[in-house]
């Protein structure tokens, strides 16, 4: 079960003038009555769609059954998809299959295959994956909830092309769409090529939909237990259920959050694994608060142009890069750590050894020796978090036993909850992205698509001021 370590928001635990002051704890409590109706008041009404993922078990047959099946007959999974469609796929392959996955032979990978997500147009990343990959031995999944969405459709028609090339009539059989049961591009090409398809939920948007068939799948194919990240995601929605703040882990996260930015001017959140293996959680959780949270005007359609800016730092690594930051500069950030007791089989930092006829090793790194990278590891996420205290910087920990499907699949679905809440508290629509519609209108006008014409065409001209 996750842990939530949350002292270190309050003043009494960091240097005595910053912080929330504890008082503050009793009147979220108090308000946390109201934030929990209106969260079910949503569920009930279809809003909170991603919560009821834990309940898919046909679904998880489906998916175990198709990977079986089709997972181990092919070397490569390329995966076309791009925001929420996309960084949940990452995130899980680097939890949950051993680090450097596609750089392992067949043996090293248990013979599942190797996973490359392309989340870009970039032309050079598209040439480099479709110039390594073999398309007789490669199942593409694309995946796009409004089927519609310009990168990946315009990644499909040139893998569609590339897959034709080699394979002719067969290319459809190295295709599966994961999209929306009835509606969009992709779902007409399914039904006039024969391609296989999984369902999206309609009910559940693309940044909350990891542990849908959009990351069930991916994850599935490389031999990731779908069933246990389930059962930890039901974990997180049994604790969400209590009406207790206190007793709530994902509702308290959200609570503290948004005192912290409302009242402390708090409104940098950043999400600091100590492993690398929760670095693309932390780039998924990046887009989840970002997406969500990030709103021009509130429930009652008021102009108020809030949300936090979410950041991703990693352990200890951000020790040298942004640290100096969080430690000495503007009071604006919350960091959490995300703590891991148990990281698998360590790593011995061996003793400083005199061998004879070469230099011995300076007498300074004996501290090192006897001791174990993990160690390390974990000593400096307790280092930096009570640094970061005396400085009276703000921090919580998620501590994590390990990092089982079950772990992971908790963590995900305590993230996706928090953000349900957080958009109670900050009092916008967590659920809808109209800012990116723009950017969309304009591209599309450039790009000439029909009933574009014209759109924007001043405001999509370049900035002329270039130095
Ligand atoms: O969270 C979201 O809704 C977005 O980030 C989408 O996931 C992203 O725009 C991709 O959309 P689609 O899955 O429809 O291709």
């Amino acid at each position: 079960m996750i842990r939530l370590a949350y002292g270190r928001m309050f003043r009494d635990a960091l240097d005595g003038s910053h912080g929330l002051p504890r008082e503050r704890l009793a009147e979220l409590a108090a308000r946390f009555g109201a934030i929990q109706a209106e969260v079910r008041r949503r569920r009930g009404a279809g809003d909170y769609g991603f919560y009821k993922l834990v309940d898919q078990a046909e679904t998880v047959q489906e998916i175990t059954a198709f990977a079986e099946g089709l997972g181990q007959a092919h070397e490569d999974v390329l995966v076309l998809g791009i925001g929420g469609s996309a960084l949940g796929a990452r995130a899980l392959l680097t939890a949950l299959r051993k680090p450097l996955w596609n750089e392992w032979d067949d043996e090293g990978r248990e013979f599942f295959p190797r996973l490359t997500i392309l989340d870009n147009v970039d032309p050079g990343s598209v040439r480099a994956a479709l110039a390594r990959i073999d398309p007789r031995r490669v199942l593409v999944n694309v995946i796009s909830k409004s089927g519609g969405t310009a990168e990946t459709m315009a990644q499909y028609l040139v893998v569609h092309a590339w897959l034709e090339n080699a394979l002719g009539s067969a290319a459809h059989r190295h295709l599966v769409f994961t999209t929306d049961p009835e509606r969009g591009a992709l779902r007409e090409i399914a039904a006039s090529d024969g391609v296989a398809t999984l369902s999206i939920p309609p009910d559940v948007g693309g940044r909350y939909s990891v542990l849908s068939p959009v990351g069930l799948l991916p994850a599935a194919l490389v031999g990731v237990d779908v069933a246990g990240l389930l059962a930890g995601a039901r974990r997180a929605v049994e604790r969400a259920e209590a009406d207790d703040l206190l007793q709530n882990p994902a509702a308290l996260f959200a609570a503290l959050h948004w005192a912290a930015d409302t009242d402390l001017g708090a409104h940098i959140h950043v999400l600091m694994p100590y492993t690398d293996r929760l670095r693309d959680v932390a780039e998924w959780y990046r887009q989840l608060w970002a997406e969500s949270l990030g709103k021009r005007v509130d429930r009652e359609g008021r102009e108020v142009h809030r949300g936090p800016t979410p950041v991703a730092a990693i352990g200890a690594t951000d020790q040298h890069s942004q640290v100096q930051l969080f430690m000495e500069g503007p009071f604006d950030k919350v960091i959490t750590f995300a703590a891991v007791d148990d990281l698998g089989p360590d790593v011995p930092i061996p003793p400083l050894k005199d061998v004879p006829g070469s230099r011995p090793l300076p007498a300074e790194l004996s501290y090192l020796a006897g001791h174990s990278l993990g160690e390390l590891l974990r000593v400096e996420y307790e280092a930096t978090s009570a640094a970061l205290a005396q400085m009276g910087r703000m921090s919580c920990t998620l501590r994590l036993r390990d990092l089982s499907a079950d772990s992971v699949g908790e963590l995900l679905m305590f993230y996706q909850i928090a953000t349900g809440y957080a958009g109670a508290w900050y009092g916008i629509d967590p659920f809808d992205q109209p800012g990116v519609e723009l950017g969309k209108r304009l591209t599309y006008a450039a790009m000439g698509r029909p009933g574009y014409e014209g759109q924007g065409r001043t405001a999509a001209e370049p900035d002329r001021d270039v130095v």
